[in-house]
């Protein structure tokens, strides 16, 4: 080999080794400056709860790297599922509380925040509901029983109830649902009253994707909101979960301050109840790439400085739905590889989480 030719290749290898050394340096930052990971939670960071779904297979099993983050980063847990009509009234006249029971039981030893996932929702409906054959007073009658029971069941442990989630459609027409269909237009604000009157201290929300784009189905949960504040006496409701189940490029960020800065002007609690960064919405990827995680970093960032934005009485916190990228309800959903959550699938943490702790420890 000539001089120029083995000059040439040490180049190329030492410009290689710069760039692997640069790659698994980004990969593995040392930032023991900004949070010891082993020592300190995330949460303890925040002024507000910042919190992670759970399911009992996830708690049940033997994962214990989701176990252990779980436990040490996030103090509000909400149940991915158990909570559930489904999960927890499989047959009419009898409920089901033992996997709702078990996670509360994890929530309790490690001093966590419970927040109530779902009362009430078109989704994940026991095949007895569906199936129900009643009159309009006959189905109150049963979904008055539902929430009533339930929230009375949990009146001691948990904080918080989404009430009704995703009631709206895209362009804020109200959704076909059971509820809907044979009880009439008024379900939502008959279950808000219901769930009030059972827990009288317990925080009310109403929960819903896509409301960050600020577009018709958030209009229409204002003027839901308008309605429930105008009636005498006032329907109660005190806050709203926008699920964030959002990706890196949507929507605009302008759009989610937008959404928080008008609650905010109502007085009423934000919850981020579902947060996760899709990289892959389009399903073009099929490796995570160095620049991709760089962008969810830099979103997670964005979305957590927004959220601190609010006055600290009016955070109800932050929800990741998921530990590591495997848990996410994206791959099985829509059957696409992506990479939403703050862990990958190992449960190392990810530039995002770094972004996290970033945009927490940010004094401006
Ligand atoms: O219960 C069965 C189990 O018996 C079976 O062995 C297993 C096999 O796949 O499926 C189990 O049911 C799955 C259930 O999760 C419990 O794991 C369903 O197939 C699956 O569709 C269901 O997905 C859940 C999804 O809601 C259903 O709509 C996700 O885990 C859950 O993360 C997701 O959460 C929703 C929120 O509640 C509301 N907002 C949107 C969010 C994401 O879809």
């Amino acid at each position: 080999m000539s001089y120029h030719e083995s000059l040439r290749r040490s180049f190329f290898v030492a410009i290689a080794s710069a760039v692997a050394l640069l790659i698994v340096s980004c990969d593995s930052e040392d930032m023991s400056d900004l949070l010891d990971i082993e020592e300190d939670p995330l949460y303890s960071l925040a002024s507000f709860p910042v919190g992670v779904a759970v399911s009992s297979p996830d708690l049940l099993g033997d994962n214990i790297y989701f176990r252990s983050l779980s436990a040490h980063h996030f103090n509000s847990i909400t149940c991915g599922n158990d909570m559930k009509m489904d999960a927890l009234h499989p047959s009419e006249g009898s409920y089901s509380w033992g996997n709702a029971d078990f996670l509360i039981d994890f929530a309790q030893q490690h001093n966590k925040r419970i927040h109530g996932h779902v009362l009430v929702w078109h989704s994940q409906v026991p095949l007895w509901m569906e199936d129900y054959q009643g009159t309009s007073d006959q189905w109150e009658a049963l979904l008055k029983d539902h929430i009533k029971t339930i929230v009375t069941h949990y009146q001691a442990e948990v904080f918080s109830w989404d009430v009704v989630n995703e009631a709206f459609e895209e362009d804020g027409s109200l959704r076909h649902t059971i509820w809907r269909d044979n009880i009439g237009d008024d379900y939502i604000a008959k279950c808000f009253q219901w769930a009030r009157e059972a827990g009288p201290g317990i925080k009310l929300f109403y929960n819903d994707y896509g409301l960050s784009f600020n577009g018709p189905k958030f209009w229409a949960v204002q003027a839901m909101i308008d309605d429930f504040q105008s009636r005498n006496p006032p329907i109660p409701i005190d806050g709203i979960g926008f699920q964030m189940h959002i990706s890196d490029d949507n929507p605009p960020l302008a759009n989610i301050q937008a959404v928080v800065d008008t609650i905010e002007a109502r007085g009423l609690l934000v919850h981020f109840s579902e947060l996760d960064v899709s990289l892959n919405r389009n399903g073009y990827y099929s490796e995570l790439t160095e620049a991709m995680k760089q962008r969810q970093k830099e979103r997670y960032y964005d979305v957590f400085t927004v959220y601190r934005s609010l006055p600290d009485e009016l955070q109800a916190g932050i929800t990741i739905w998921g530990v590591g990228d495997s848990d996410s309800w994206i791959r099985s959903f829509f059957g696409r590889i992506d990479w939403p959550l703050l862990f990958d699938d190992n449960y190392d943490p990810k530039p995002a989480f770094w972004g996290v702790v970033e945009a927490l420890q940010d004094s401006g």
